[in-house]
């Protein structure tokens, strides 16, 4: 195999993810929603999920602050209005007013969550993890929304990141 010829190989540093799509959520803290493509569910019992949040966002300051955060999964029909929360900062504009889109109280958690979302995580803060430009924030899932009749796998749109501005959603899926 001519591995030289196949790969561009690029040693460590500069970041580059290879366009390989990700499931984007809006993550709200307190009142104040952003968007996150680097989020991931790290254990089953406890159910635990990590969102990565870049510190130079205003909500790193809130999610330092805050003792909970939701997780809003919006279908790929909300695709402007998660962008522009996903390009604008919470101390800076009124993301609720800019797009349009509301928020609700949560049941267990003092920060809001979305309606519209196909699916929601309430989360209870549990530590995070610093590292050089992100910090990785732990959460404990205390209670779940799913929205009824259209998460059916043929049915479900969800909206997914390829980074640089591109998006996309899923296909009906395979089963095999
Ligand atoms: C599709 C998309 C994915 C993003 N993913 C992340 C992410 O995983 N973590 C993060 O901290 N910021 C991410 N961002 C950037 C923040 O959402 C953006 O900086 C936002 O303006 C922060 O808002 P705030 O300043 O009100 O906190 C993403 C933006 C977009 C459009």
């Amino acid at each position: 195999m001519d591995f030289k010829n196949l790969y561009k190989s690029l040693p460590e540093g500069g970041y580059t993810h290879g366009y390989i799509p990700r499931p984007v959520a809006v993550v709200c803290v307190k009142e104040n929603p952003f968007t996150v493509a680097h989020h991931t569910p790290v254990n089953k019992d406890p159910f635990i999920y990590a969102i990565s949040v870049d510190k130079n966002n205003y909500s790193y300051k809130l999610m330092l602050e805050s003792e909970d955060f939701t997780i809003n999964f919006l279908p790929f029909d909300f695709l402007k209005e998660v962008d522009t929360i996903g390009k604008t900062h919470g101390n800076e504009v009124n993301k609720w007013q800019l797009t349009g889109l509301s928020y609700h109280k949560s049941q267990t958690v003092s920060s809001v969550l979305i309606p519209n979302s196909l699916i929601i995580y309430e989360c209870v803060k549990l530590n995070h993890i610093e590292f050089e430009d992100h910090c990785l924030f732990f959460g404990k899932v205390v209670m779940k929304h799913y929205i009824k009749g259209k998460l059916k796998p043929g049915k479900v749109r969800y909206l997914l990141f390829h980074g640089k501005n591109y998006y996309s959603t899923n296909k009906k899926p395979k089963k095999i």
